[in-house]
């Protein structure tokens, strides 16, 4: 399924776009290495990291160090945690750290962190100098297996989630698996919602396999690196094969618009719901959405409540702390995300495990009328 390179552990996935196509390094100390296979890779000898308070006191003075041992000059900028960083503000700050150091074509920009640093530090790659080089470092389970690869990047608007990006594809992503053993029990469990993603959308002996070898997962070692390197080859085929979202790579939506408007109804507030968390809770809506318009059965619909829940997942709206806005205000945020066409809801709906599907006739009244029944009373 993937190569093995230099070391024994390490796996490595291609993302095959053309003179686009890059590499996805995945295994223990890649930031240790990084110096060397950024310095390998790449005809500038000057990069920015951007990165977040809660990386940067662990991971940002051992990668400087690679970096210079790899003869790479380097600045960095440290920014507040949080999906409140994907905003104009910290936008025009990454901007600005980028043009002051004088970063030029053949340099880069590099995100260390999250999905959070990931996304708003593409953007800023991908409009400054009209578009820079761009080096992902995900630090987190959802980083690593999802947002730091496919070349989405963006920040919020008060309209809602990731409204306003480009797609800029990253030249390199270095994910190094021992950096997930400082994540926090709840933001692992968050990362692994978009792991067994993947399984639900058209893997499901993956989703049989995560059922029983998910303790392993989350105690490290080699099934944490299998069940990623399984993660980043499913999603680099889904980007290879629709990189612009004309059809397939919606699949990969799978939970997110109802998770993305849990997430603007908790104002993203990440005391209440992480971004995975609303995946999780959207994932088993999806599933009992489905069951509901008899394209599921709804055993299907237990059966992934049962992983999800079992990981440690919020898997119902009435987990999330606090009290939701009414139901049609949900619908007003589901209206709003980007997965709308002509007034009709697009949906990634599912058959049964492992067999979701684009339906882009959703009435929305069935929705609505589904919501309310699912609300924490
Ligand atoms: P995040 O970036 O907020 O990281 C989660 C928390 O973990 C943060 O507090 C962060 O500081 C901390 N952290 C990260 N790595 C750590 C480490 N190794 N040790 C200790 N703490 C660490 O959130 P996330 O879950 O990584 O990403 C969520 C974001 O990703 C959302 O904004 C979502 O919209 C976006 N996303 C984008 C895509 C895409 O294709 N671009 C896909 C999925 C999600
Ligand atoms: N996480 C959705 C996508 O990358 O398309």
């Amino acid at each position: 399924m993937t190569e093995a390179p230099s070391s024994p552990a390490r796996r490595s996935v291609r993302v095959d776009l053309g003179d686009r196509s890059y590499d996805i390094l995945i295994g223990p100390g890649l930031i240790a290495a990084a110096g060397a296979e950024i310095s390998s890779r790449m005809k500038g000898r000057r990069v920015a990291v951007i990165t977040d308070e809660h990386v940067a006191p662990i991971y940002l003075e051992p990668f400087m160090r690679s970096l210079a041992g790899g003869g790479i000059q380097a600045v960095s900028l440290v920014l507040p945690a949080g999906e409140k960083t994907k905003s104009f503000p910290h936008l025009m700050d990454v901007c600005d750290s980028v043009l002051g150091a004088r970063i030029e074509r053949n340099d880069a920009v590099v995100a260390l962190g999250g999905g959070v640093i990931g996304d708003l530090t593409g953007f800023a790659a991908g409009i400054v100098r009209r578009g820079s080089r761009f080096i992902q470092v995900p630090t987190s389970l959802l980083a690593q297996v999802d947002s730091s690869v496919g070349g989405k990047t963006g920040i919020n608007s008060r309209h809602g989630k990731n409204l306003i990006g480009v797609f800029h594809q990253p030249d390199l992503v270095l994910a190094d698996t021992d950096v997930l053993d400082t994540l926090s029990p709840r933001e692992f469990a968050a990362g692994y919602a978009e792991v067994a993603k993947y399984g639900l959308i058209d893997k499901p002996e993956f989703f049989a396999w995560l059922e029983k070898n998910w303790r392993d997962i989350f105690a490290g070692g080699d099934a944490r690196i299998e069940a990623i390197a399984t993660s980043c080859q499913a999603k680099a085929d889904v980007v290879a094969a629709d990189e612009r979202e004309n059809g397939l790579r919606a699949l990969l939506n799978l939970g997110h618009t109802f998770g993305h408007a849990l997430e603007a109804a908790t104002e993203y507030d990440s005391r209440r719901l992480v971004h995975g968390e609303g995946v999780s809770i959207g994932m088993v809506l999806a599933h009992q959405f489905s069951a509901r318009m008899n394209l599921a059965s709804p055993d299907d619909a237990r059966r992934v409540e049962a992983h999800l829940g079992e990981v440690g997942l919020p898997i119902s709206m009435a987990q999330i702390p606090g009290s939701l806005p009414p139901a049609e205000t949900l619908m007003d945020a589901i209206a709003q995300d980007k997965k709308v066409k002509s007034g009709k809801l697009t949906f990634i709906l599912t058959r049964g495990i492992g067999q979701s599907f684009v339906a882009d006739d959703v009435p929305p009244s069935e929705v609505l009328a589904f919501l309310k029944d699912k609300y924490p009373k």
